[in-house]
């Protein structure tokens, strides 16, 4: 069998130390740098065992070797696409900085990012699992993106509703999508409303700009805010690796909800839309014993007990056993089931 050359832009054996925020070690067979959608077709009828959309990698326990071809997305650009009398439209490749996105729009005026300042990650990992920071989701600034079908070699266009964005999910999850490689999200385009309105509603938020006494606090104050409270409280990979949030807030029953507010009347609690109850995975972690807690070279971290650190040459093993050790707590104390946040590669 005759085996095709590789393009010049996929690396054979590549050390993923680097790559993830988690700092786990691991290798790749094989790693393509996508800086255009040219690239991706170039890519269509490839056989491989498994493939893999990295991103900045803020999202993703790498267990150990991964033995298919990872795309690192690094398609670049950010442009106002046009404007209405309601709106402007932003559309940004999907390998550029998220941070740098919303920075970029507050300083050319078009405000509604703001709540999402300095979240970790590319612009086109954040639809993926909708980030969301106090009280706004990316789906609520959303127009539409474009993603790349691997399997017909085209590019297809995706409004809100196809996307089905709820909490931390979106059909990107499911099979046949984003994160297999399915349909790769190449742009994304946000809608930023004229009538902007500050969010200002989530208690720290508010505790923030009250200290800086912001009354009516402009985009860009809340955005200073935002990022001084993720200072506070959740650690820089740069310096200390994680990978944000390890857990999601468990949605549960209104009737499991009622039970544990009776038994434990401090838990914090939200209800949905839908009438179930979010209630914070933190907090649960932190009363069943584990905020700043170690298990070998992983911990959970001191200031905020949702987020997974890596104290230094931990192995994806190590994480995953922290993570059983936690749901296990969680699960012995609550009878809540925590499901981790990162995707597992
Ligand atoms: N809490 C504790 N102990 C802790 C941590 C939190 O008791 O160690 C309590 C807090 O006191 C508060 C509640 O839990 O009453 C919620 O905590 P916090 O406001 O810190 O937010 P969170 O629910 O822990 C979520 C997101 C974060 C996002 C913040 C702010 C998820 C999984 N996480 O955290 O997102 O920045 O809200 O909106 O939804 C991420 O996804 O990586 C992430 C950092």
């Amino acid at each position: 069998m005759r085996t095709q050359p590789l393009p010049d832009f996929v690396t054979a054996d590549v050390d993923l130390v680097g790559r993830t925020t988690l700092a786990l070690p691991g290798r790749a067979a094989h790693l393509a740098e996508i800086s255009s959608c040219r690239q991706l077709a170039q890519l269509v009828g490839r056989q491989s065992p498994r493939r893999f959309v990295l991103g900045s990698g803020s999202n993703v326990v790498l267990s150990g070797d991964f033995d298919g071809l990872l795309l690192q997305m690094a398609i670049a650009g950010r442009e106002l696409l046009g404007e209405d009398a309601d709106a402007w439209y932003v559309r940004a490749g999907a390998g550029e900085n998220w941070h740098q996105l919303v920075a970029w729009t507050l300083a050319r005026g078009w405000p509604g990012l703001e709540n999402l300042a300095l979240i970790p990650g590319t612009v086109g990992a954040a639809p993926i699992q909708n980030i969301g920071a106090y009280g706004l989701e990316l789906a609520d600034r959303f127009q539409s993106l474009e993603a790349f079908d691997m399997a017909r070699g085209r590019l297809l266009q995706l409004d809100r509703a196809a996307c089905r964005f709820a909490y931390r999910d979106s059909v990107f999850k499911r099979q046949g999508w984003h994160l297999d490689a399915g349909r790769v999200v190449t742009s994304v385009t946000f809608r930023l409303p004229k009538d902007w309105r500050p969010l200002t509603g989530y208690a720290e938020l508010a505790a923030e700009l009250d200290r800086r006494r912001l009354a009516r606090p402009d985009a860009r104050q809340i955005a200073d805010a935002v990022i001084a409270v993720r200072r506070r409280k959740l650690p820089d990979p740069a310096t200390v690796p994680n990978a944000g949030s390890f857990f999601q807030n468990p949605l549960v029953s209104a009737e499991l909800g009622v039970r544990l507010r009776q038994n434990f009347p401090d838990l914090p609690c939200h209800v949905q839309p839908d009438g179930r109850i979010k209630l914070a995975a933190g907090w649960l972690i932190e009363q069943a014993g584990w905020k700043g807690r170690d298990l070998g070279r992983v911990g959970m971290y001191e200031k905020q007990a949702l987020v997974l650190v890596n104290r230094g040459g931990a192995l994806g093993s190590d994480v995953l056993a922290l993570a059983r050790a936690v749901r296990d707590a969680v699960r012995q104390r609550f009878a809540v089931e925590l499901t981790p946040e990162p995707v597992l590669l």
